[in-house]
């Protein structure tokens, strides 16, 4: 259907705090993403799929127009500085803080930190605008265990009850950046499929505007 929308997001928690929004904006999904198999969900309307991919894909699905939009943690989209996208509305769910973290009362007078992150990008810029050299260690999960082992000084993730670093005896320590998921869009499909987008636009915003004030 050559005016098929298609919108890229991950599930589990994206998936289940976009899902008031959508359903405010007029969109439900058939299939539930926790108990289908499947990576491609229609919804009630025809021309509206949601596809479910990685959180951190989502930037690339869009960019290369395998999604004509998606959602995304800031967090993930400062990892795609060049990115060619749009990003017209904050949707002020999975709120959390990037931060940076270690040991209690660990000094950091070393010359060069040793950082465990998923988010390399980010961590070189942080760092650099301290004017603190770092080796980065690029990892894809449980970051908190990287002090506890020895792996390294610091870690940069994203911190919202602060239970997990409680839990592994760590502290947060610097604030990088406040994270909440945006609406992303391919920039080829804001010009071909102008009206139907604009108009998807304006709905989400306005449910994202009802949902604040509630
Ligand atoms: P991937 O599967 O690609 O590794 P992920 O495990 O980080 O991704 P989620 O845990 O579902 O995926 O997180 C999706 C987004 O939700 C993150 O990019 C971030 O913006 C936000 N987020 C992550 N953890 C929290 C949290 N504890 N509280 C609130 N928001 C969070
Ligand atoms: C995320 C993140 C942190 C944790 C922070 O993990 O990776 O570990 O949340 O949240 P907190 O400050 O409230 O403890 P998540 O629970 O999403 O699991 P994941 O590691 O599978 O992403």
């Amino acid at each position: 259907m050559p005016n098929m929308l298609t919108l890229a997001l991950s599930k589990g928690r994206i998936f289940e705090e976009t899902l008031p929004l959508l359903k405010a904006a007029g969109i439900e999904p058939i299939d539930d993403p926790e108990t289908s198999r499947k990576l491609i969900l229609d919804t009630n309307q025809s021309d509206v799929r949601l596809i479910i991919v990685r959180a951190s894909d989502v930037p690339s699905y869009v960019e290369y127009g395998g999604a004509d939009m998606g959602i995304a943690g800031k967090d993930v989209l400062l990892e795609h500085p060049d990115a060619e996208l749009y990003e017209p509305v904050d949707l002020n769910i999975a709120c959390c803080k990037l931060m940076t973290a270690g040991r209690e009362n660990d000094s950091d007078n070393r010359c060069r930190l040793k950082v465990a992150t998923k988010f390399v990008e980010s961590t070189r810029r942080f760092y650099a605008e301290q004017g603190q050299q770092v080796d980065i260690i690029k990892l894809y999960g449980s970051m908190e265990l990287a002090p506890l082992v020895g792996l390294a000084d610091r870690i940069v993730d994203v911190v919202d009850t602060g239970n997990t670093l409680r839990a592994n005896g760590l502290v947060p320590m610097e604030h990088i950046a406040d994270i909440s998921s945006r609406l992303i869009v391919n920039k080829a499909s804001m010009k071909t499929k102008h009206v139907r987008i604009q108009q998807f636009i304006d709905r989400i915003r306005e449910a994202v505007r009802v949902q604040d004030n509630a």
